[in-house]
């Protein structure tokens, strides 16, 4: 633990994870046969793609961010009546507790969280606030948030969700509203999805709420134009991962000769995203040891962005042991923020 004021500090609970290194993860997955090569998402954010990845959310045609922020401004009353328990729910927090800690998994950029912050102090006088993510995120914001709300204690973890679930059960018995935002869940397959969503579950008890935003299924020229923008933000975000394996592992991609494609794959509700190569050539990735001969056409696969129907989110939700309490749309359901809440033991709600 570091503490860098008393309102202010972070966690780093698991130091010396074993994970692999950039280099062999590339190896792994560009080293692959033709048409099963990919290159993981969670590769797009150096400095440079961080900053497009804002970019994406205010271009015209990138609607969930806009959407879901104003979803949360309509309904933050709502949701403070909620966790104080002034309106019916199951896990309905009696006034007189301590108040309610904001978890936030993933915490992107501050505009969201400070609805919900702004939420929170309508209805209590001090606030923690838990950002998990694997790298500082908070570097930039957290002097502002802290000069912004007098009340308010950030206790930074910087490990995995699930290192960071995992601090957090063993913590204290604080009351917990857990928020993972931004359609990020959209990034797992339904598989990795579902156990995720039974980790998270786990790791809350009785009392604690968990508020998750899905991007809904929808006319396709809409979803593939939020993922194609005129302005070309989306593309530059996909290629700048190739500069990134450029300048860290000694590789030689010329951009000129790749192409961003997003496309809606109805039968599996997602968006997929791709690097194509527009020309037959030969790219060499020496720190991965790879030679790799792309033909003209073939696609390296970035990032997949399901997307859910409105029975489906709740049933995730279900599914995964949690008591499904809301599901809040914008007038035009592009875009869903779910509310649930973790049932008692034995059953009673
Ligand atoms: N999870 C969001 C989505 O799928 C944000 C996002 C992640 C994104 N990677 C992206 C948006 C790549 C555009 C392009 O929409």
């Amino acid at each position: 633990m570091f503490e860098v004021d008393s309102r202010l500090r972070y966690f780093k609970p698991h130091t010396s994870s074993v994970e692999k290194t950039f280099a062999d993860e590339i190896s792994d997955s560009l080293g692959r046969k033709r048409n099963s090569r990919f290159i993981s998402p969670k590769f797009f954010y150096d400095d440079a793609g961080s900053e497009l990845f804002e970019k994406i959310c205010s271009t015209p045609e990138y609607y969930p961010t806009r959407t879901e922020t104003a979803i949360l401004e309509d309904v933050g009353g709502e949701l403070g009546s909620i966790l104080h328990g002034s309106s019916s729910g199951s896990g309905a927090w009696t006034p007189g507790d301590r108040g309610v800690r904001l978890v936030e998994l993933g915490s992107g950029s501050s505009v969201k969280t400070r609805i919900i912050l702004d939420v929170l102090f309508g209805v209590q006088e001090d606030v923690e606030y838990f950002p998990i993510d694997i790298s500082d995120i908070l570097a930039q914001s957290s002097e502002q948030l802290l000069a912004d709300y007098p009340g308010l204690r950030i206790t930074g973890i910087i490990d995995t969700y699930d290192g960071g679930l995992e601090f957090l059960q063993s913590y204290d018995r604080g009351r917990n509203l857990v928020i993972f935002l931004g359609s990020s869940y959209g990034n797992m397959s339904p598989a990795d999805g579902t156990n995720f969503l039974q980790r998270v579950r786990s790791s809350m008890k009785p009392g604690d709420m968990f508020l998750i935003g899905l991007d809904m299924v929808k006319d396709e020229r809409v979803l593939e134009s939020a993922y194609n923008d005129c302005a070309g933000v989306t593309s530059r975000f996909n290629l700048n991962v190739l500069s990134r394996i450029n300048s860290e592992l000694g590789a030689n991609f010329d951009l000129g000769n790749f192409e961003h494609r997003a496309t809606y794959n109805t039968d599996k509700q997602r968006i997929e995203m791709y690097l194509e190569s527009v020309c037959e050539q030969t790219v060499v990735i020496s720190k991965s040891g790879l030679e790799l001969q792309l033909e003209r056409g073939e696609l390296i696969h970035t990032e997949n962005s399901y997307k859910y129907g409105r029975s489906q989110a709740a049933d995730l939700l279900a599914s995964a042991g949690f008591c499904h309490e809301r599901t809040w749309t914008d007038p035009d359901e592009y875009f869903a923020l779910l509310l649930a809440s973790v049932p008692e033991p034995d059953g009673r709600a």
